[in-house]
């Protein structure tokens, strides 16, 4: 086995003295796609803010291509190549589609906007018709599609996807599941994604992790959720 690209291992969060994640174990290997499940409030996006950074683990270690990232500010752990797309977009309503994706660029060489915002364009055609629109008066979708072409445009090896379909009508959903699914064919990111839609995350996914209640509750590859999706709902979902 090759090592893996992120480590997390007895991994807890707290918030103040409430213990939000406890002993959370996951390998990631190059190239993956892993998914995490559960219900709201089971730590998903707890999970995510600690690798990117935002909240230091009480306990456990997180390592990224070998190296401890437990104390490392967001902005080192960005600059290692693990980008976190969080549920609110964080976009620039008052710039333009093509002003957000260079602001996505800023760390990368000028040179490679250009083939970096052709990627992104050939991803996602809707954006290329809107490229001097402002982000603000896109629809969900489109800024969704923006944020993570924004993303993009950063170069990242480890992508984070927190909800990328909440709130999202059915095309758009599929969009973006046949956008993930097409970066995973490039085979050179390795992804986390946080999905409540079961059947869109066995697209996208090799396998996934149950959370609930900030423990892990279940494993397994992919293949079941195509399977037992509705079984897996009731039990971890109700
Ligand atoms: N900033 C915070 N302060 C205190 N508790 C929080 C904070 N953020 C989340 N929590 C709590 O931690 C738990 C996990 O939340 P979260 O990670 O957002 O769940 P999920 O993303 O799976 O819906 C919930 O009980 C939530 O109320
Ligand atoms: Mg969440």
């Amino acid at each position: 086995m090759p090592d893996p690209i992120l480590r997390i291992s007895g991994v807890d969060v707290r918030y103040g003295r409430t213990l939000a994640l406890s002993d959370i174990d996951i390998d990631l290997f190059e190239g993956e796609a892993v998914g995490l499940l559960g219900t709201n409030g089971a730590g998903k996006t707890t999970l995510l803010n600690a690798l990117s950074g935002f909240l230091r683990p009480a306990a456990g270690e997180l390592r990224l291509f070998g190296a401890s990232i437990n104390r490392c500010p967001p902005h080192v752990i960005v600059r290692r190549g693990l980008l976190h797309l969080s549920q609110e977009r964080d976009l620039f309503g008052d710039l333009t589609v093509h002003d957000n994706l260079r602001l996505g660029s800023l760390a990368r060489a000028a040179k490679s906007f250009d083939r970096n915002l052709e990627r992104v364009c050939h991803y996602f055609p809707r954006l290329k018709e809107r490229l001097r629109q402002r982000a603000s008066t896109m629809s969900g979708g489109e800024q969704q599609m923006l944020a993570i072409g924004r993303a993009l445009m950063a170069e990242p090896r480890v992508l984070l996807f927190d909800e990328p379909s909440a709130g999202l009508s059915p095309l758009f959903v599929q969009e973006i599941g046949a956008m993930m699914q097409a970066l995973r064919k490039e085979g050179e990111i390795t992804i986390i994604l946080v999905e409540q839609n079961m059947l869109l995350a066995a697209q996208v996914i090799d396998r996934y992790y149950m959370l609930r209640a900030g423990r892990i509750v279940a494993r397994g590859p992919a293949s079941e959720l195509e399977k037992d999706h509705e079984e897996l709902a009731r039990e971890y979902y109700l």
